[in-house]
């Protein structure tokens, strides 16, 4: 979603601007823009499409010149893909320029309100009215008329603002938008992602709700909107550089697919105590007493996060034994729900900051839940607001389509299921064995990526193919959400996911010669069934490519392509059975020359509901 970086110090700040909005380009965005101040003058350009189209324009132009800036990447909401609607925005009074993500809910009636003060809008968008209401208040001190300005509006935030009155001074805020502020040698850069900061410092000040930073070449001041002063907690960002480089791949996505043997391995570390028979989970142990209650568990997120947490769901009931049920977070938080004594409410995010999510969050603790967090990113919104978590620990997740935060997703939630199953129905010596498998995924991973070649084979013979089946049944249903998700994430191919014995209810009717049905059959409870599902597809025309056990004979003679993973217990199949399907996903765009780090219409981190 939309990305903002900006910058006060001493060096001329155009490129290090566009190099922090090129590091913000997989959060996904359809316009770029930025503006600089120099002495007293405000240059500003922007256009839509990429940050390149941004480059091209700044280089016709002859560039901008100047030690203080900002600049961002817009994904609309209010208001069409146009250059007025592009970021940074500017008042028609003081000569201010601001950027925002987020949306200003009350932005009609602020606009009404200054329309009838003679103010003229160039653009359709809720940002402008925030850049003119910042001018209509300014009385000789931005942080103050900022401060003022955000006393009137509701919705979410997080901006920058500059004015030429004031070319020593940027002021930025934020609620409910993420936002931080890096402290630099003698100079700062604020982004709405650690990947903007990470080439010039570590230390950042990741700024709370409705937290206002005045920030001057000399340092900074934090406050609250009414001016209270709010005391900065500085934080060490852990990503280095390195780990937001594409190195020697092709893009993000094929990187942090074949990261995951590591990432899994960095998720477990430490966690896995097999001679002990139990996990060790350091954010949640000092809830050991109310999860020993545990009456019932939600699990919550939007997107690959809530596949993984409907394997979450299988998971509890099945080897801890704990009602367990998961939910859109957007449905949750909406439709009123029953939160009973002793729930314990998970919310499943990568970024930490979905909107829906942390909605969800925010209403189940309301309603007395306790709140967990599963989260990759450190110090995010939903890391900060819950009561316990785990984090993913699968390192920055660059591509849009989710890879390695799903395997990491599934692999705490199959740790939680052991560390709380332990309190109730599993014992000492069945909790070392699922731990035991669990040690061996890893290794098992990098046997099904040494399989890359062929299952970009596979994909490309049925690359033509518009519509698609992923059929799966049990711990392997969420499974077949998660490989069609992908598929049409990237590959914009029309695919849909579903429970194998549902396929006869309905969706059967869209099987036609040569369709693809994606059936992961491997061994476990239903296989026969799953078999006799792909019976029923083949038995219409369709294709069966099957994800099934190293060493099925039976397969290789009902399926078109089979492409194997090893045998792994049930419960923790998962983790490998998605794989080849997010091979399959990646080569598939790649095949038909899509852009597999930045998907049309799709933003990393869905900060707006
Ligand atoms: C967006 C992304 C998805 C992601 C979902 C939830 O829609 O495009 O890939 O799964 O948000 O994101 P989260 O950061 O909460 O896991």
């Amino acid at each position: 979603m939309c990305g903002i970086v900006a910058y006060i110090g001493s060096k001329q700040c155009q490129q290090l601007l566009l190099e922090g909005l090129k590091r913000l380009e997989y959060r996904g965005y359809d316009s770029a823009g930025m503006a600089v101040l120099d002495g007293s003058k405000i240059t500003l350009a922007r256009a839509v499409g990429k940050v390149s189209n941004l480059e091209d324009k700044l280089e016709e132009t002859g560039g901008m010149r100047g030690t203080l800036g900002l600049a961002h990447t817009r994904w609309a909401t209010h208001g069409g893909v146009t250059e007025a609607n592009a970021h940074p925005h500017t008042d028609d009074r003081v000569g201010i320029a601001l950027i925002h993500n987020g949306i200003i809910e009350n932005y009609a009636s602020l606009k009404t309100y200054l329309e009838e003060k003679g103010h003229v809008f160039k653009s359709q968008t809720d940002t402008e009215v925030l850049a003119m209401l910042i001018g209509e208040l300014y009385e000789g001190d931005l942080e103050k008329a900022v401060q003022a300005a955000l006393r009137e509006v509701t919705g979410a935030y997080s901006i920058a603002v500059i004015c030429e009155k004031e070319p020593d001074t940027l002021v930025v805020a934020r609620k409910g938008s993420p936002l931080m502020l890096g402290i630099g040698n003698g100079e700062f850069i604020v982004g709405s992602d650690p990947s903007a900061i990470i080439a010039h410092t570590t230390q950042a000040v990741p700024l709370e709700d409705y937290t206002v930073a005045k920030v001057t070449r000399s340092g900074f001041r934090t406050s609250d909107i009414h001016d209270v002063p709010v005391t900065p907690k500085v934080m060490q960002l852990e990503m280095d550089l390195e780990q937001i480089e594409l190195g020697s791949f092709g893009h993000f996505m094929q990187k942090e697919i074949f990261e995951q043997p590591k990432a899994l391995r960095n998720t477990m570390r430490g966690r896995l105590d097999t001679r002990e028979g139990r996990v060790v989970l350091g954010g949640v142990s000092k809830f050991d007493k109310e999860l020993t209650k545990t009456r019932r568990v939600t699990l919550t997120g939007q997107g690959t996060a809530l596949h993984a947490a409907m394997i979450g769901e299988y998971l509890l009931e099945d080897l801890a034994k704990i009602p367990a049920v998961a939910e859109y977070a957007s449905e949750f938080r909406y439709r009123n729900p029953i939160v009973e004594d002793n729930t314990v409410v998970i919310a499943v995010s990568q970024s930490g900051e979905t909107a829906d999510t942390l909605a969800a969050l925010r209403e189940a603790k309301e309603r007395g839940a306790l709140a967990m967090g599963v989260v990759n990113v450190v110090g995010s919104s939903i890391a900060r607001e819950t009561d316990a978590g785990v984090y993913l620990r699968v390192g920055p997740e660059i591509g849009v389509a989710s890879t390695k935060a799903f395997v990491g997703q599934v692999a705490v939630l199959s740790m939680l299921t052991i560390y709380l199953g332990r309190k109730r129905y599993l014992s000492a010596d069945q909790c070392a064995d699922l731990m035991r498998e669990m040690e061996l995924i890893p290794e098992k991973m990098e046997r099904i990526l040494e399989s890359d070649a062929r299952i970009r084979k596979v994909t490309e013979r049925y690359i033509d193919r518009e519509n698609w089946l992923f059929l799966g049944r049990g711990y392997n249903y969420p499974t077949a959400l998660e490989g069609a998700l992908k598929l049409k994430e990237i590959s914009y191919i029309h695919a849909e996911g579903m429970p194998a014995a549902e396929m006869k209810h309905g969706p059967i009717a869209l099987i036609n010669d040569g369709m693809p049905a994606v059936f992961i059959a491997n061994r476990g409870r239903q296989y026969d069934k799953v078999m006799s599902n792909i019976q029923e597809v083949k038995a219409r025309g369709g294709r069966i490519i099957a994800v099934a056990t190293e060493g099925d004979e039976q397969i290789k003679r009902l399926a078109d392509e089979v492409l194997f993973v090893p045998d792994i217990a049930e419960p923790l199949s998962p983790m490998l059975t998605v794989v080849p399907l997010q091979l399959m996903a990646y080569h598939a765009a790649v095949l038909r020359g899509h852009d597999v780090d930045k998907p049309r219409n799709l933003a990393k981190s869905v900060t707006v509901e």
